[in-house]
């Protein structure tokens, strides 16, 4: 394989990425961001690898969730908390089910720009360019507003800066002390899961007591304190991750400075592509989605490229095929690997093989089919003996009404009340909790068969 270079991907064939009409105004934007500092440092993407690869051994499970597509009119400290909130809460169930830690990544800081299924969109017999994310145009449905502009990659920039800064102050500075538990659960008054969550976090206050009588200090245990909080995007808009791109001075290696973890979508993971060509090399661990059409020829050449030294934590491999799919995909692509002896983190994204469009026209997602995906991803991996390692959800803090279901029913009627989405529809704050009880009975199941293995 030929050397390395972060503009290297310009002569592979590209899909998905804008046109832009302005070269001179791109150039400038590029050079500008060239000149920023990175949004995350070598260090923090290294521990991040360090615990995908725990999570791949099943001595760690990832939860990474956030915004399908971050906007810029939905920027505000106050969904950043929500969401960073709900996933503390969600983090505290799993681990509670997993009794392994919980790997937290947002989709945030930076997940700004869209893969689309189709190129135009029609609306009342007018055709316009689609929206591609807040980063590329604007949602807008007029002719000048679909029209990329450069210029939005600074704005990009700047909220992810922000989004980042604030995440880090709330990681470190208090908010995330475990003493907090209970602080966490207000707003989620009278509902079936806050019920149970405050269960859970009555027994976690009762631990925290019992070690303070015994003369082991919990306040003053930095590992209770702070939580380390990841950022991860898709990697698909290639001129904003190369401005963003350095050479950590520690090792010479290149560093995605746009996020801790970079992934590569299901419509732009062709083995020669550019979206592969840019990722495989950079330091920074690196997702795969693979879907129904992932094959095995081409998920050979992938781990091979993304993951040339077979490193632990390196390569993330998020499957996406849907409820009722699972078990005709999976088990293939799991056998591959095994063929390949490669080292991969298994995470199940349930959302983007089960969108629907409702009878009410709105894009949604039943939460039947979100969990039945769920419980398919641990069948198959339980019967096959391989780890699964964590879940990638669409979700946020904030109470939407985007996908149908849940203990506090969402109908294909109530969509339209708060549709907030400016792509795919996520789970709410309830849904998202509701959802992190049921993977941690998944993993306490799966737990409790293991020691009984062990022991039998
Ligand atoms: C996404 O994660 O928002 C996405 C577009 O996923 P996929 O590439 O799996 O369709
Ligand atoms: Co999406």
């Amino acid at each position: 394989m030929t050397e390395w270079q972060k503009s290297g991907w310009r002569a592979k064939p590209r899909v998905q990425m804008p046109e832009y009409t302005d070269q001179a105004k791109l150039e400038a934007v590029e050079a500008q961001l060239s000149k920023y500092p990175p949004l995350v440092f070598a260090g923090e993407a290294r521990k991040l690898k360090k615990a995908l690869g725990a999570a791949s051994r099943g001595e760690a499970f990832l939860l990474q969730g956030g915004d399908c597509a971050e906007a810029f009119d939905q920027f505000s400290a106050n969904s950043i908390r929500d969401t960073f909130k709900v996933m503390l809460q969600m983090a505290m169930v799993l681990t509670f089910g997993a009794k392994v830690p919980v790997v937290k990544v947002g989709r945030m800081a930076g997940q700004f720009a869209k893969p689309r299924s189709a190129p135009t969109e029609v609306v009342d017999g007018v055709e316009l360019p689609s929206y591609r994310g807040d980063i590329i145009n604007e949602l807008a449905f007029t002719p000048e507003a679909r029209i990329p502009d450069p210029a939005k990659m600074l704005q990009a920039y700047t909220q992810a800066a922000a989004t980042l800064n604030l995440l880090r102050a709330f990681s470190t500075g208090g908010y995330a002390d475990v003493h907090q538990v209970h602080q966490w659960t207000l707003g989620f008054t009278d509902r079936e899961e806050s019920e149970k969550y405050r269960d859970m976090a009555n027994r976690i206050s009762d631990t925290l007591d019992f070690m303070k009588a015994a003369g082991l200090d919990s306040d003053r245990e930095p590992s209770l304190q702070t939580v380390d909080f990841y950022t991860s995007h898709e990697s698909l808009l290639l001129e904003y991750e190369e401005a963003l791109t350095r050479q950590d001075s520690t090792s010479g290696k290149w560093l995605a400075g746009s996020g801790h973890m970079i992934w590569i979508g299901d419509r732009t993971r062709q083995p020669d592509g550019a979206h592969v060509e840019f990722a495989r090399g950079v330091l920074n661990p690196v997702g795969l989605k693979c879907g129904p059409t992932t094959t095995a020829e081409d998920l050979k050449v992938l781990m091979a490229k993304l993951n040339p030294e077979n490193e632990a934590g390196k390569l993330t491999l998020i499957a996406r095929f849907g409820a009722g799919k699972v078990a005709e995909h999976l088990p293939r692509l799991i056998k591959t690997v095994a063929e390949e002896g490669a080292n991969v983190t298994w995470v199940c994204d349930p959302m983007h093989g089960n969108t629907i469009k409702s009878s009410t026209g709105y894009k949604t997602r039943p939460f039947d089919a979100v969990l039945r995906e769920v419980k398919e991803f641990f069948a198959v991996h339980n019967a096959e003996g391989t780890v699964p390692g964590g879940v990638h959800f669409e979700m946020t803090g904030q109470d939407v009404t985007e996908c149908t279901g849940g203990v506090r029913a969402v109908s294909e009627e109530d969509l339209s009340d708060r549709y907030h989405t400016a792509c795919d529809p996520r789970l709410n704050a309830s849904q998202s909790l509701e959802l992190a009880f049921l993977v941690a009975e998944e993993l306490t199941s799966r737990r409790e068969a293991q020691s009984a293995a062990k022991a039998g």
